[in-house]
């Protein structure tokens, strides 16, 4: 009979135990903590953008978590150009210049060398370290019979402004802003981008060439990433630019093809988070 007793008792602090735990959090708490998780989960979460994730989520419920991530960490749902930052020339090679991070206009990077006309039209100037390694670059893409050259390098900012207006005067402003930066937006101004074509072949068809396909497989050995990839309008503010590529290094280069990601997301979750 005692035994019975002590099970019964045992039993309702049980049930009593389960009441309390269930009610820890309220269902209103439950569904905001789910609502988290969602976003927690993402292999990009940034903790401090958590409420600009669920606002966003809230206003567009049909964008894919993931991308809502990475639009909120790359500044995609900012207005261009007005919504802006210095860019960080602490970076160094690793430095972040976009739609939301700008150059000062009198900004000349250090150790600018000039191109050999071998490999890049005449005069064009780069930061010696991109040379080597686009220099070694060069060399073993020739042993694979492939040849590519750099139609554009550092541009300063006022060569940018009048590329710029070029494009606005032929475009229009919103085609422009798809294919060419606003002076002290553009990457070429830090020394680290580089434009490649090969030989007879306009930009449109350089997707098409067997020298594009050579860089897509092997340029992040080198440390050169496509800083434009198809498809990544939405995060990069820019069309597809087969031709467009960003020294950031070796390791970094492997590890941003790794996780197909843009340097912008790359930036945002690894070097500013
Ligand atoms: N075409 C690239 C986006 C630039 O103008 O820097
Ligand atoms: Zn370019």
């Amino acid at each position: 009979m005692k035994n019975k007793i002590a099970i019964i008792i045992l039993f309702i602090i049980f049930i009593i135990l389960l009441i309390l735990i269930n009610n820890h959090y309220t269902k209103k708490e439950t569904t905001v903590f789910k609502e988290e998780n969602l976003f927690i989960k993402e292999k990009y979460y940034i903790a401090k953008n958590l409420n600009k994730y669920k606002a966003y989520a809230s206003m567009f419920p049909e964008t894919k978590i993931k991308d809502v991530i990475a639009i909120i960490n790359t500044n995609a749902n900012k207005t261009a150009y007005k919504d802006v930052k210095k860019a960080d020339l602490t970076k160094g090679i690793l430095i972040l210049v976009n739609k939301y991070h700008y150059l000062e206009k009198d900004y000349i990077p250090s150790s600018l060398t000039y191109l050999n006309e071998e490999y890049a039209y005449k005069d064009k100037q780069i930061l010696e370290e991109v040379n080597e390694a686009f220099k070694e670059m060069y060399q073993d893409a020739l042993k694979d019979n492939i040849k590519f050259y750099i139609t554009s390098a550092y541009r300063s900012y006022s060569y940018q402004k009048s590329l710029y207006s070029k494009y606005l005067l032929t475009y229009g402003e919103e085609y422009t802003n798809t294919i060419s930066a606003y002076p002290g937006y553009s990457e070429h101004q830090t020394g680290l981008a580089i434009d490649i074509l090969s030989e007879n072949v306009k930009m449109r068809d350089f997707k098409n060439t067997k020298a594009f396909a050579w860089l897509k497989e092997n340029s992040y050995k080198y440390g050169f990433i496509l800083r434009y990839p198809e498809n990544k309008t939405y995060l990069t503010g820019y069309a597809f630019e087969p031709w467009h590529y960003r020294y950031v290094g070796k390791q970094v280069a492997l590890q941003i093809k790794d996780e197909n990601i843009t340097f912008d997301e790359y930036y945002a979750y690894y070097l500013d988070n």
